[in-house]
């Protein structure tokens, strides 16, 4: 059977940078202590008026256009994200309107973080049946409007930036393009990183005083217990893709994780015993912009020269839910 591959990729972020020092203003924190607990350094913020859909457009036709395809070539959009301009529907039917698609296939996944490579699994699937020819599959989040802009919010406030990332999956070769995709969820932990309202479970959706006064509508994270469980749960899922393609880490140009926290990244490379400079980051310049924190990396890392054609490449994300995922590819 004939693997899918990633022909194209691009990625777009806002124009507006928040720096460390912008942060410092709003939310009585430091640059030394968002340095040494996650690495970053500056994030893009979007501006009154924008959402992830502008984003996506953005990102999509640069994925287009690498792999060479138009409008009338895509059969299937699926996007990965938890924070779409309306409640429904998704980014998805925005995308085939924007995009001018035909009336194909169009939806949204939410998984938090881990949505690029749930998405990637998907769209593979679509691909290996031969139900679609391409795919654009796209990652983005803008988590900006949900954060609390003062001291009260900071502790994951100064986490967040926004963007979005694109690929086109097509027909590839066998023994090459995606090799394999592995993805776990553990919902028992899904109040550790979650945004509550507004919930269906509540009459009038939970926009009352009370709990709006509770902050209930304000994206909420237990932060040590998703570092331990992002710990585990990265090397575990990484050496699984490893595994199911008798590969070690030595095959691997580059692990692309999503970038949660540098901290995490460093813990999850002494894990796995290999140096930093196998595994990917670029938090530092944009925090950790959830769904399309994986694609935006792979761009990057690709420009810069980490891998090229005939190299095995990891992805492994873990999110909300908790969900955790992985994919092995043979760049081509
Ligand atoms: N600036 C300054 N001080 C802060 C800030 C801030 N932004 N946020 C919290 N603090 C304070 C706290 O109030 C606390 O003060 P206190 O000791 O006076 O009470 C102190 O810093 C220490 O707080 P801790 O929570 O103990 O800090 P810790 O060292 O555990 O770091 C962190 C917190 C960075 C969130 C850590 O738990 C972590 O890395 N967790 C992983 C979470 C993560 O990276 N999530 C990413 C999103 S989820 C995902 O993508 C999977």
């Amino acid at each position: 059977m004939k693997n899918s591959k990633i022909s194209g990729m691009g990625f777009h972020v806002p124009e507006h940078i928040v720096t460390n020092a912008d942060l410092e203003e709003m939310m009585n924190t430091s640059d030394e202590w968002i340095r040494s607990r996650s690495g970053i350094e500056e994030r893009r913020w979007i501006s009154e008026g924008e959402g992830g859909s502008d984003l996506s457009l953005i990102a999509s036709e640069k994925a287009m256009e690498m792999a060479g395809v138009t409008s009338n070539d895509i059969d299937m959009v699926i996007v990965g994200t938890a924070s779409s301009d309306y409640y429904f529907p998704g980014i998805g039917a925005q995308l085939q309107d924007m995009l001018s698609l035909r009336t194909i296939g169009a939806f949204d996944i939410r998984v938090g973080c881990s949505a690029f490579i749930y998405g990637l699994s998907i769209a593979d699937q679509f691909i290996k049946t031969g139900h679609c020819e391409t795919v654009l599959l796209v990652g983005v989040d803008v988590l900006s409007p949900a954060l609390e802009k003062n001291p009260e919010g900071r502790d994951v406030g100064v986490l967040f930036g926004d963007g979005a990332g694109a690929v086109i999956i097509q027909p590839g070769e066998e023994g090459s393009g995606i090799l394999s995709t592995h993805l776990h969820s553990e919902g028992k932990y899904l109040k550790d990183l979650w945004v509550e309202l507004p919930s269906f479970r509540i009459e009038g959706r939970g926009f009352d005083e009370e709990r709006i006064k509770a902050k209930r509508h304000r994206l909420r994270m237990n932060g040590r217990e998703v570092f331990k469980h992002a710990v585990t749960r990265f090397p575990e899922v990484i050496k699984e893709a490893l595994d199911a393609n008798n590969l070690t880490m030595d095959d691997i140009a580059q692990v692309i994780p999503h970038q949660a926290n540098f901290r995490i990244t460093e813990a999850v490379a002494k894990r796995l015993n290999v140096d930093m400079d196998r595994i990917y980051s670029n938090i530092h310049r944009y925090g950790n912009t959830t769904a399309a924190t994986i694609p935006i990396a792979m761009c990057e890392a690709y420009e810069e020269g980490k891998f090229k054609a005939d190299d095995h490449i990891i992805l492994a994300a873990f999110g909300s839910g908790f969900t955790w995922a992985s994919a092995a590819i043979k760049w081509i």
